[in-house]
């Protein structure tokens, strides 16, 4: 059945999972993207394309909770190659800044092409004529440009969920020619901020020499391509009316509970990455302790760390850095029944993220460099009696709009003490005047209006585009 818009992205919104029982069904991932594509995919007849984890082939498509779902197999040479390899191993690092060295492989980049190849087709086969296909992220960035070669009738949007770094890194990737000009096949490129969108129309200028003007792209054919920032969010009026339920108000009541009624707890919740700089906080924190700053007995720091990517050998050595840190600290500073740190390797469902948010009174969001970190914006979502503090990276994309946290350069452990310990001493009034502001920018630009204005922005773009076609590729 050909439909009106697809969602092409690496991942399906759902997990393949099993059970106790040895069946395997499907589970749906908490990221933010399925809340935030949700209405849009409901409203518009839509059809996602994704991998749905691991390496069963011969998947059909299906329908979850109403959604049109269309399972794209990887076999494991793909996924060691264009997953933990290229988008993992090379883009990903070479997109944050370098926080690690990205790695260059040429039989990577076959297989990203390759992978990229089928999503492109399997995207053509479900449009419809005239459709809107929805791209998204540095996994699958040559998609637009094959789909427009297949169907020049669609209305392509492509939206890189992680940074774009500047040119002076991104001129480092052997096929950057490639990845520019698999962007351009889209009419819209979407990025979290605007200097993200700079960056590509600078590069795209050098690199392969189109004409351009502020948001513009003018390519030879007569099409132009527009970039531009569009911030990401969450479903923030869903958060607060879970962070409100009795449920979610008796677990944070519960997790204090048992983490012995402190005067403050810290809480970080990351995926387990370098991005994300959890080492560099928990030593911070350890050091306000051994510093006499603050003890055990006063206050203690939960960190989540979501098992991400474990295959890749960076994320396996992080995981045991971190690990021995934690039990380092732990060690020396901690009495029994009272650990500095309380660490936790696993993933929870919404609710239970809801109350650690509730229970905590200082969040610690200090990445090196992230796309922009809805974690802070769900931790706002959820103060619902304006209280709590966040401590947040300057390089995480959410800084440009959460203005009011305690804004901290993560590679300046002095200053980064000093902020955790300035939200741990501040006053109640304080606490509110920050928290009111913040909890208003997040109502207000909820994912919601995130995602209508990338497609009202896509549909203009398209329009234009559909100008410039001949008559016989009109639909
Ligand atoms: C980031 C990326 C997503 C990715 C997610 C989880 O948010 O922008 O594209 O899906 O991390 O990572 P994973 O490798 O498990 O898909």
């Amino acid at each position: 059945m050909a439909h009106d818009l697809v969602i092409v992205a690496n991942r399906l919104p759902v997990d393949r999972v099993k059970g106790p029982d040895g069946k395997t069904t499907w589970r749906r991932s908490p990221g933010g993207l399925v809340s935030a594509i949700e209405p849009v995919m409901r409203a518009h007849d839509g059809v996602w394309v994704g991998w749905p984890g691991g390496t069963e082939q011969r998947l059909k498509p299906f329908k979850d909770d109403g959604l049109a779902l269309v399972p794209l197999s990887m076999t494991a040479e793909e996924i060691e190659e264009h997953y933990e390899g290229f988008s993992n191993g090379t883009l990903w690092p070479l997109y944050h800044d370098v926080v690690a060295k990205p790695e260059f492989h040429r039989e990577w980049w076959d297989t990203y092409v390759k992978v990229n190849r089928r999503f492109a087709e399997k995207a053509a086969d479900l449009a419809a004529k005239g459709a809107t296909v929805w791209v998204h992220d540095y996994q699958l960035q040559l998609v637009p440009q094959m789909l427009r070669e297949l169907r020049p009738d669609l209305r392509i949007g492509f939206y890189l969920h992680i940074p774009f770094p500047p040119a002076e890194l991104f001129q480092q990737l052997p096929w950057r020619r490639q990845i520019l000009e698999g962007l351009l096949g889209a009419d819209l490129v979407g990025f979290q901020l605007p200097g993200a969108a700079q960056n590509f129309i600078r590069l795209v200028r050098q690199r392969v020499g189109h004409k351009t003007h502020r948001d513009l792209v003018y390519l030879p054919d007569g099409r132009t391509v527009r970039a531009a920032a569009f911030p990401i969010s969450i479903d923030a009026a869903g958060f607060q009316e879970m962070a409100e339920s009795e449920a979610v108000t008796e677990r944070a009541a519960a997790i204090r509970e048992a983490l012995g009624n402190p005067k403050k707890i810290f809480l970080g919740i990351d995926r387990l990455d370098y991005t994300k700089g959890i080492y560099a906080r928990l030593r911070a924190f350890g050091e306000l302790i051994s510093d006499g700053r603050l003890t055990v007995d006063d206050a203690v720091f939960v960190q989540v760390a979501v098992p991400s990517r474990e295959r890749v050998e960076h994320y396996r050595n992080l995981r045991d850095d971190i690990e021995r840190l934690v039990g380092r600290l732990n060690g020396d500073l901690g009495r029994i029944g009272r650990p500095a740190i309380s660490y936790l390797h696993t993933s929870y469902p919404r609710e239970e993220m809801a109350a650690l948010y509730r229970a905590a009174d200082v969040m610690v969001v200090t990445p090196y460099r992230d796309g922009m970190n809805l974690v802070a914006k769900e931790y706002v979502a959820c103060r619902i009696h304006e209280d709590g503090a966040l401590v947040l990276s300057e390089f995480a994309g959410a800084a440009d709009e959460l203005r009011q946290a305690w804004l901290v350069n993560p590679y300046d452990m002095n200053g980064m003490k000093a902020a955790l310990l300035e939200a741990y001493e501040a006053e109640p009034k304080e606490l509110a005047r920050r928290m009111k502001a913040m909890r208003k920018q997040i109502a207000q630009h909820d994912v919601k209006a995130w995602a209508d204005s990338f497609m009202t922005e896509l549909e203009d773009e398209g329009n234009n585009h559909r100008k410039t076609l001949r008559p016989a590729d009109r639909s």
